[in-house]
């Protein structure tokens, strides 16, 4: 059985105190519970001392992007090998922020992957259809592609280190989440895409988190479908008690 995922996105928002406070609330408040995989990916700047407040506890810690290089003439980018340096276990990529504002293309979300797979990261991929898309009926289309552009070339073994989310574009931010029912259904296209792509055994033992206005109040709905197996969390994972209460949700 496939164990929850319940990852907390900061965003652009904290500073190193508040960081820091809300790294040691959510350490605190999961104990030594094991029975669900957490992660808080807080910015850049915070991700060293966000490592000692979560060290040697359960609480994993990720970046929110990485530049596809290991060294060099990169102004402003960070590379995998520092995140690991700094303590990262994780890092999110393709998140549809990044897609939307930064014109990111699968083709760079791909290098991204493979970098940070090389550099030994998890890697959390994230796709997603927008509004339109979706009233298009083209859901399946979009996912599609940016599975088969993001995940080229990934074997069904660096796929075990790999967790994708699913994150609507129109219920990220929004407060307007899926349906657990629109959720469950596109997880499971994803499921059976992935399964194509790199094997079936590997994509059912893939964790397919879902992203999009991911609160206290639906957590354990969306959690509840046989596809959904974790979250990914914007807004909600600021509050320490709200990111444990989604966190508790994902316990069975
Ligand atoms: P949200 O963001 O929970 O604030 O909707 C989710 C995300 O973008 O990962």
């Amino acid at each position: 059985m496939r164990k929850k995922f319940i990852a907390g996105n900061w965003k652009m928002n904290t500073r190193s105190i508040d960081g820091e406070l809300l790294a040691a609330s959510v350490v605190k408040g999961l104990g030594a519970e094991t029975r669900v995989t957490v992660a808080v990916c807080p910015p850049f700047p915070f991700l060293a001392r966000i490592a000692q407040a979560v060290k040697g506890s359960p609480v994993a810690l990720g970046a929110q992007n990485c530049y596809p290089k290991d060294d060099g003439a990169f102004t402003g980018e960070v590379s995998p090998a520092m995140l690991v340096d700094v303590g990262c276990q994780y890092v999110i990529v393709g998140h549809s922020e990044r897609r939307q504002l930064f014109k990111e293309s699968d083709e760079f979300i791909n290098a991204k992957v493979h970098a940070a797979l090389k550099a030994g990261l998890k890697v959390i991929l994230c796709i997603g259809e927008t509004l339109d898309e979706r009233k298009g009926n083209k859901t399946e289309a979009v996912l599609d592609t940016q599975l088969t552009g993001s995940l080229a070339k990934v074997t069904a073994e660096q796929l075990g280190n790999m967790v994708l989310a699913y994150e609507p574009v129109w219920a990220i931010g929004t407060g307007v989440n899926a349906t657990p029912q629109q959720a469950q259904d596109a997880h499971a296209f994803v499921r059976k895409r992935v399964g194509q792509l790199c094997g079936a055994a590997a994509a059912e033992a893939l964790v397919i988190q879902y992203g999009g206005s991911v609160k206290p109040d639906n957590a354990a709905t969306l959690l509840s479908q046989p596809d959904v197996d974790g979250a990914l969390v914007g807004g909600a994972s600021l509050k320490a008690e709200d990111f444990l209460a989604i966190v508790k949700a994902g316990i069975r």
